[in-house]
């Protein structure tokens, strides 16, 4: 299980306090660095015997799929030498991809996975040494020269070990053990609705910085307008040290000294000639933080986002977000969750151009950084949410501490993106007093990490029956430490109602804050047409399921947005009638190559009625 590649040491922080990942690294997908993208030995380990021998304890030597040693040679030397790996003559995969695509009989392995390179030092060291990973799906060993030097619990945020006194000269070996297996105590559970992706799914990057770097900044619009910086400094010159904070394109360049602990936090007017990021206009800053040797950067967007009764307001304009829900899968029949800029910006230009959107929930876990700054750059407001998936180990106190530890490092990485407004904390959970009190810490900790934006989760209703219509209800006691109310829902394709009925349903919600319907969907398989009897996986009845829904959400009075389930037909394994699924939840309204169905057209014209009427 994972949880063999993980002693998980409750991270020390104290129950009030989110955990604080160390080092963060905040946007150092844009330091320079040495891609180590490319062709890396694999070998499965389905047994773990890499990690644990047959009676547990150390692994035989024999074994050692981390071991820094010239296999060949040395059973060649002496013939009382036995190992029973070689990832140095072991087959090659173009990392990053998950292993699913790497070769057929690994379609669906769920497992612990070994892969190795060599990579050259650079020639002349100074300063310190990272390797970043963007993300590996599930749990990660890291090995350099073998030797271990980290490991990492989830599968959808980025993580970095510092390597400067592991690293030497000439060629260094990096093993990686990844294990995708969840189990009942993982984040997410073993049972979702998405292939599960096991792998090295980001890049791979080892990255140079000066012995006193910017590990931390966050650059901001505040709720009453100012704008504001914080700073953090690691190394041995970070206390009382001077740091600087520029944007040339507003003349804003101001000057500071951070405290004891390295921190640096001020707070200024907002430059008059500042352009607020939104959706018509994604204006982004080349934003520079520089103190001693290090040069930090990043492209931010500065704008407000905040809730005002039953409102949403962007800049102080009341929005509806109009918008879809994706999964992370690239477009094709063989997707291995590789999101290059190419392949994001395919998937959110269907989105903003070919739905009219101006928002897309980025479900059910963290995306790439590679998406949510292409969402920046297009203009695309954005849910980003954690993989805390229905049947959760409410209970297991080192649950909690997975899911907070994710938390954190998808705010902490995504606090500079514009784009994002919604932290959700959580999809379709079963109400319980312990489900509460788990998410209510969740809630806590967002409300810690980041005071700008709202908070939400995607809610289940409880449906009764009135006359001859669905009564829905949304009675989560969640509700109320939330901002967005958020709900799924699939009445007429997971329920018996007639879609002409659904007009009639009676909807109970919270009058007071504004409501996302998260979900509604049908399954259609592109180019399954029955225009006599419109059964269900055909392109009409997908089609008339959206139109009798849409029509039904123009009723509900507090409605504010919503994110149709899905953009884009994804792997499933619990989806398997053989005319129609095959593996694949069809409920996209464009195939997995990104052919469009009937139903496309019709969320986009309501959009385009939406945009045009506000
Ligand atoms: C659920 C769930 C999704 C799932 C969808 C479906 O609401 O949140 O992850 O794929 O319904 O049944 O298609």
């Amino acid at each position: 299980m994972a949880g063999m590649i993980l002693t998980l040491a409750t991270p020390c922080f104290a129950q009030d306090a989110p955990p604080s990942p160390v080092p963060l690294l905040v946007a150092a997908d844009l330091r320079e660095g040495t891609d180590l993208s490319g062709p890396w030995h694999y070998s499965i380990d389905p047994f773990r015997s890499g990690i644990s021998g047959f009676h547990g304890g150390m692994p035989d030597t024999g074994q050692q799929r981390w071991r820094d040693v010239d296999v060949r040679a040395a059973m060649a030397k002496d013939s009382r030498v036995l190992y029973e790996f070689d990832l140095a003559h072991s087959p090659l995969a173009s990392l990053p991809s998950a292993w699913l695509t790497h070769a057929p009989e690994l379609r669906h392995y769920d497992g612990l996975m070994w892969y190795q390179r060599t990579f050259a030092a650079p020639e002349t060291r100074k300063g310190r040494y990272f390797l970043r990973f963007g993300a590996a799906n599930y749990a990660t060993i890291v090995y350099l020269n073998g030797k271990e030097i980290g490991r990492h619990e989830g599968g959808f945020t980025p993580f970095a070990f510092e390597v400067t006194r592991a690293l030497r000269d000439g060629q260094n070996q990096i093993t990686v053990g990844v294990d995708s297996q969840a189990n009942e105590a993982t984040v997410p559970p073993p049972v979702t609705d998405w292939e599960n992706y096991g792998g090295i799914t980001r890049p791979v990057r080892l990255i140079a910085t000066p012995d006193t770097y910017v590990d931390d900044a966050w650059v901001r619009l505040t709720r009453d307008g100012r704008m504001a910086v914080d700073v953090h400094l690691d190394g041995p010159q970070a206390a009382n040290r001077s740091v600087r904070l520029k944007i040339a394109e507003l003349g804003l360049d101001r000057a500071g000294t951070t405290d004891a602990h390295g921190d640096w936090r001020a707070t200024m007017a907002a430059p008059r000639a500042l352009i607020r990021w939104s959706p018509e206009n994604p204006k982004l800053y080349d934003v520079a933080v520089t103190s001693g040797e290090d040069r930090w950067h990043d492209r931010i967007g500065f704008r407000k986002i905040e809730r005002r009764g039953a409102d949403i307001l962007l800049n102080g304009k009341p929005i509806f977000l109009r918008g879809i829900s994706m999964h992370e899968e690239e477009l094709g029949v063989d997707p291995t969750r590789a999101i290059t800029p190419a392949a994001s910006r395919a998937l959110l230009s269907e989105i903003k151009d070919g739905l009219h959107g101006n928002f897309v929930r980025l479900a059910h876990y963290p995306h790439s950084d590679v998406t949510v700054r292409m969402a920046d750059e297009l203009g695309l407001i954005v849910w980003s949410e954690v993989p805390v998936y229905w049947r959760v180990a409410w209970s297991n106190p080192d649950t909690l501490t997975r899911a907070r530890t994710m938390l954190a490092e998808n705010i902490l990485r995504d606090r500079n993106r514009a784009s994002v407004a919604i932290w959700s904390v959580a999809n379709e959970t079963p109400v319980t007093d312990a489900r509460n009190s788990f998410l209510r810490t969740l809630v806590a900790d967002v409300r810690r990490l980041d005071d700008t934006r709202l908070v939400s989760a995607a809610l289940l209703v409880e449906r009764g029956q009135g006359a001859d219509h669905p009564v829905m209800t949304l009675a989560d006691p969640l509700a109320e430490v939330l901002d967005v109310m958020a709900i799924n829902t699939y009445n007429g394709w997971y329920s018996q109602d007639r879609l002409s009925d659904l007009g009639r349903s009676e909807w109970h919600v919270p009058a007071d804050k504004p409501l996302i319907c998260s979900e509604f969907g049908a399954d259609a398989r592109a180019g399954f047409h029955d225009p006599a009897n419109k059964q269900k996986f055909s392109e009409e009845f997908q089609a008339d399921y959206y139109r009798a829904t849409l029509s039904m959400a123009d009723h509900v009075p507090t409605l504010r947005g919503m994110s149709p389930w899905i953009l884009k037909d994804f792997r499933s394994p619990r989806r398997q009638n053989p005319d129609f699924q095959q593996g694949w939840n069809r409920k996209g309204l464009i195939s997995e190559t990104g052919q469009r169905k009937e139903a496309f057209d019709v969320l986009g014209d309501y959009y385009a009625r939406k945009a045009s009427s506000r």
